[in-house]
């Protein structure tokens, strides 16, 4: 374990050469380097590394049936990664890559064990992100890489969120700024058929539906830490530390019932819509804003948490965003930070 984090600053469009040199001999070293991607940061190792694999894994407090995401920079890399790609695979990496949208294909034999949970597949993306994309050049190797946060914590959108939760357990930190989409990509098992949505993330599911009319999804949440159905599907996730209350109901009904869940508690925290926030501001409590669209929304969805945990609050309440574009992810990762409790009101 490193004793501190190595910070450097680099532009998110034009990054320097030299820092990213830096970053990959660190990643060449069997180190671990927190980068930043169009979603979300992700801790990064040699994907070809076991050792440093596991590094990550420990880094994270992440369980070992949890298998991580191993990040190529072009087409090129794809064939040492995944085998017996199905034909909708070259449509689909054709359309959205670089980008938003995770693939689960069959994997190849060169894919150590422990990035795989020892499953037979293995989840394969391209960021859209000029630093992820060098650093993976530089590198010469793809990259494995989960969020760079404490397992089931909310995902890190800013380099300070990632010294908040692995100060001095990751060798260098890539600082970038602020990550563009703020959820994390969408996911695809294509080794299902038909195809199934694993995680609803940056790409929408219309958007795959177009290129893929047989897509299925079926949210499933998984209660319990130790009986883990399908990896990911972990209920509690992108947890603040406050308990958080959804509510699904009318602009009127839900305003009522939110006013009457504040007078039960010390310390409420908001989570809500410009719009819906103004209701509020009457109140002496801590408000935080999701903007006036779902793209907002996905962008300031994490930080939001983060800053109602250091405000203290022990009860967040927030409304459950429409089932549509972005708003899936959104729900998605509320339904867990909620542990499932969605009051109908
Ligand atoms: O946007 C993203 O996807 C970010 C950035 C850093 O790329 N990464 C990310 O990784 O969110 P992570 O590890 O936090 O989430 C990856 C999810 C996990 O829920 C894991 O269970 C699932 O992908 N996964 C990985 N390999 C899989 C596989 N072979 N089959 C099914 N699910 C898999
Ligand atoms: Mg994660």
């Amino acid at each position: 374990m490193p004793s501190s984090t190595r910070v450097l600053r680099v532009d998110a469009q034009q990054p320097d050469p030299a820092v990213i040199a830096q970053a990959a001999a660190v990643i060449r070293a069997g180190g671990l380097v927190a980068f930043p991607t169009e979603t979300v940061y992700g801790l990064g190792a040699n994907a070809w590394d076991a050792a440093a694999v596991a590094r990550i894994f420990r880094a994270k407090s992440r369980p070992a049936s949890d298998p991580l995401i191993v990040h190529i920079a072009e087409l090129a890399q794809l064939p040492a990664v995944a085998r017996d790609l199905p034909a909708v695979a070259s449509r689909l990496c054709g359309h959205f890559f670089p980008g938003a949208l995770t693939l689960v294909l069959r994997k190849s034999p060169r894919i150590p064990e422990n990035l795989s949970a020892g499953l037979d597949t293995v989840a394969l993306r391209m960021p859209d992100h000029a630093v992820a994309r060098a650093l993976i050049k530089a590198v010469g190797a793809p990259i494995a890489a989960p969020s760079a946060n404490t397992f089931s914590r909310p995902s890190p959108t800013s380099a300070a969120h990632v010294l908040e939760d692995l100060a001095g357990k990751v060798d260098l930190l890539l600082d970038g700024g602020a990550t563009r989409i703020g959820v994390e990509s969408t996911i695809l098992s294509l080794v299902d058929e038909p195809p199934r949505l694993l995680r609803p993330g940056g790409i929408s599911l219309e958007a795959i539906r177009a290129l893929l009319p047989n897509i299925q999804y079926a949210p499933q949440f998984a209660a319990e830490k130790d009986t883990v159905p399908a990896p990911g599907s972990l209920l509690k996730h992108y947890s603040p530390r406050a308990r958080l209350l959804l509510f699904r109901g009318d602009d009127s009904a839900v305003y009522t019932a939110m006013r009457a869940e504040i007078t039960r508690h010390s310390q409420v925290g908001l989570l809500l819509r410009q719009r819906d926030a103004e209701q509020f501001h009457d109140l002496d409590i801590q408000i935080e804003s999701l903007g006036s669209n779902s793209q907002q929304a996905a962008e300031r969805l994490f930080a939001a948490l983060r800053a109602l945990d250091k405000a203290g609050v022990a009860v967040i309440l927030a409304r459950t965003p429409e089932e549509r574009g972005l708003g899936l992810a959104l729900r998605d990762r509320l339904l867990r930070a909620a542990v499932g409790a969605v009051a109908e009101v």
